[in-house]
């Protein structure tokens, strides 16, 4: 359940926060709305609060407990900020930091992530004033979702319609759905949405090699590191192409993921997913593959001799590409002399970082990691902790190497 402040703002697209309150609330979320003056113009505050089955707030005067701050609780008790719809007006006073009424002082307020989804005419979305507000909220982390493309109310053609409610709500529970637990220490929240804008590819769990239609060469990875570090960097606002082994694991919000079973089409659905900004390989996939049998092996004919081929190592095949990620992230998993063995596969491989892990103990498929980070100005020890942890401390290192 998450909860919700709705900002409507004052446009034609108005009614259409109606669907989205409903949207929401057959959902089990929970929202607060608040309406702007011109929003006023295009639904009652009543429809609203009937459909929210919440108080609507319309004005700064009307929080009556000023001595604690009433519009300041009012952003920071949300999980996530929306503004639907987002008008010219309301994107300029956002990217200009105006705060003149309710709701733009609670746009300012707010520590939580924002979503705006812009209505308007055609000509005041593609007005240059427009696009230079846009592009100044997206550099300040806002998720700004493109309008639709189509005719409009004003009998005008072109970008500029509220996206489907149905997308806008997507948007929004995507936003919420991930939240890795914070690291105590970090420099940057994850949630800062500090990756907005970066495309980050991420391979995860084992592959299956198939010996016979119904047998495979397994390895026991459960994929959860690669999830758990899907998540941190869908957290941080980044566009994440996961590409899973088999696993038995949810998708984490807000991340694209594509599943294979071999090394090949790990490899095939990696190079699909370029170009990339970063890359972090992190499956285990396996080195070595058999020409499988179309039917199955029989026991009677004794057990088989099996000749292995090498699979396409996917790490070093994309550190040798033309459209080699800015930064390329690799994994090692060792039993002995990790961090030697660590530091020779990143030259090796031509990664630009190798996250090495002793996976002696219970690491594969366990919730807890203790990883070194390899790196060409040595080697860090990093403090053991669970999985998200360590996704999370690695999402703000990338976040701190691409600032
Ligand atoms: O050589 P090794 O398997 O130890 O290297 C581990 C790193 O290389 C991991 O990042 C893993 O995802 C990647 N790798 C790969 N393709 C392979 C083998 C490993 O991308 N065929």
């Amino acid at each position: 359940m998450a909860r919700i402040l709705l900002i409507v703002g004052g446009g034609i697209a108005a009614y259409k926060a109606s669907e989205l309150i409903r949207l929401f609330r057959k959902a089990g979320h929970a929202v607060t709305p608040v309406l702007t003056a011109g929003g006023a113009h295009f639904v009652t505050p009543m429809t609203l609060a009937a459909l929210a089955e919440s108080p609507v707030y319309t004005s700064l005067w009307d929080l009556k407990d000023e001595s604690e701050m009433g519009h300041i609780q009012l952003s920071r008790a949300a999980d996530i900020v929306l503004v639907c719809p987002a008008t010219a007006d309301l994107l300029a006073k956002m990217a200009a930091g105006v705060a003149d009424d309710l709701a733009t002082t609670l746009l300012l307020a707010t520590d939580k992530p924002v979503v705006v989804a812009p209505a308007m005419n055609v000509r005041m979305w593609l007005h240059p004033a427009t696009q230079r507000n846009v592009a100044r909220l997206k550099a300040d982390g806002v998720t700004v979702m493109d309008p639709d493309d189509g005719a409009m109310a004003c009998g005008e053609f072109g970008p500029g319609r509220l996206p489907e409610p149905e997308d806008i709500f997507q948007q929004v529970v995507a936003l919420v759905s991930v939240r890795p637990e914070l690291v105590e220490g970090l420099s940057l929240a994850t949630g800062s949405l500090a990756l907005a804008g970066h495309h980050i590819l991420i391979t995860a769990g084992p592959t299956h090699e198939p010996i016979d239609p119904v047998r495979v060469i397994a390895n026991r990875s459960s994929g959860k590191q690669g999830f758990a570090i899907a998540a941190a960097a869908a957290n941080a606002g980044a566009r994440v192409t996961l590409i899973a082994g088999p696993v038995a694991l949810p998708t984490p919000g807000g991340v694209a993921r594509i599943d294979v079973e071999t090394a090949e089409q790990m490899a095939a659905a990696v190079e699909a997913a370029l170009p990339a900004d970063v890359a972090i390989l992190v499956a285990a996939v396996a080195d070595w593959k058999v020409a499988p049998s179309p039917v199955k092996l029989k026991k009677s004919a004794g057990p088989p001799a099996l000749t292995f081929t090498a699979n396409p190592d996917i790490l070093a095949t994309l550190a040798a590409r033309p459209q080699r990620p800015r930064l390329l992230i690799g994994f090692a998993a060792e039993t002995e002399n990790l961090v030697a063995n660590a530091t020779a596969k990143r030259t090796a491989k031509g990664a630009d970082w190798i996250v090495a892990n002793d996976v002696s103990g219970d690491v594969m498929g366990g919730s807890h990691n203790q990883v070194h980070l390899i790196t060409a100005a040595g080697d860090e020890a990093w403090e053991a902790g669970t999985k998200d942890a360590v996704a999370a401390r690695l999402i703000d290192r990338i976040i701190q190497e691409l600032a």
